[in-house]
């Protein structure tokens, strides 16, 4: 490896080092995450790849990374990746991801548009919830994550995503249908966050689909308000 490239990794490893810090809390120490240099998109992905802080990592495919517009206004967060997105590294690309363009698309959006990503972003076998310690390892990437596509509303889809997100044990029914303010680590910054149902939760209860209806217009509205701001 040449010189230059040398001290360039050791300054990328530095950077992320000290930004993943800010974002665990010691924002006395290191300042806010928001003052910190940006990380590129390809380095987080090599952190998350050599990660094994957890016990998901080993059973992985594929890591599931993020997919969409790195700067898109719009971020949807989801819960884990399940099979097919473990087979093809992209988040809800199966039957649930499916839907999710559906309602993306309901709000005249194209995928290609937002940045989707999840909670969790190696599958859990079985599909099962991913365990609060699991979460825990894994959030620090996605604080990473939200602080570089910087998104002006972000859209939780589910219990787990909505519950983690905005810190409370509240079930998703008394969560979705409003507008909260989501603070990253270290960051005086808010960001509004519009939770609701899970589109998996939707394919087995088609009744929802009127709230979530209400819930995307919503995040529409929010959307469009953000050019007049
Ligand atoms: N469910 C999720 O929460 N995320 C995915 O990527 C796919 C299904």
């Amino acid at each position: 490896m040449a010189q230059t490239e040398q001290i360039l990794q050791v300054i990328r490893l530095a950077r992320a080092f000290f930004r993943q810090r800010a974002e665990m809390g010691e924002e006395y120490l290191f300042g806010h995450v928001d003052t910190w240099p940006e990380l590129s998109m390809k380095t987080l992905y090599e952190s998350m790849e050599a990660c094994q802080k957890c016990g998901l990592g080993g059973g992985r495919t594929n890591l599931v990374f993020g997919d969409g517009d790195e700067h898109a206004d719009i971020m949807f967060i989801g819960e884990a990746p399940g099979r097919d997105e473990d087979l093809q590294g992209k988040p809800f690309v199966g039957k649930a991801g499916q839907l999710l363009t559906r309602i993306i698309e309901s709000i005249k959006l194209g995928r290609s548009e937002v940045y989707i990503t999840n909670i969790v972003k190696c599958r859990p076998p079985g599909n099962r919830d991913p365990s609060p310690a699991e979460i825990k390892a894994c959030l620090p990437f996605l604080h990473q994550q939200i602080g570089m596509v910087r998104p002006k509303v972000i859209c939780a889809l589910g219990r787990i995503a909505a519950q983690t997100l905005l810190r409370t044990q509240s079930p998703i029914s008394g969560l979705r249908g409003k507008v909260h303010i989501y603070h990253p680590y270290g960051s005086n910054h808010g960001i509004k966050l519009i939770a609701t149902f899970h589109p998996a939760a939707l394919l087995r209860n088609p009744q929802l689909k009127r709230v979530v209806w209400e819930d995307v217009k919503l995040l529409r509205k929010e959307y469009d308000g953000l050019i007049i701001e």
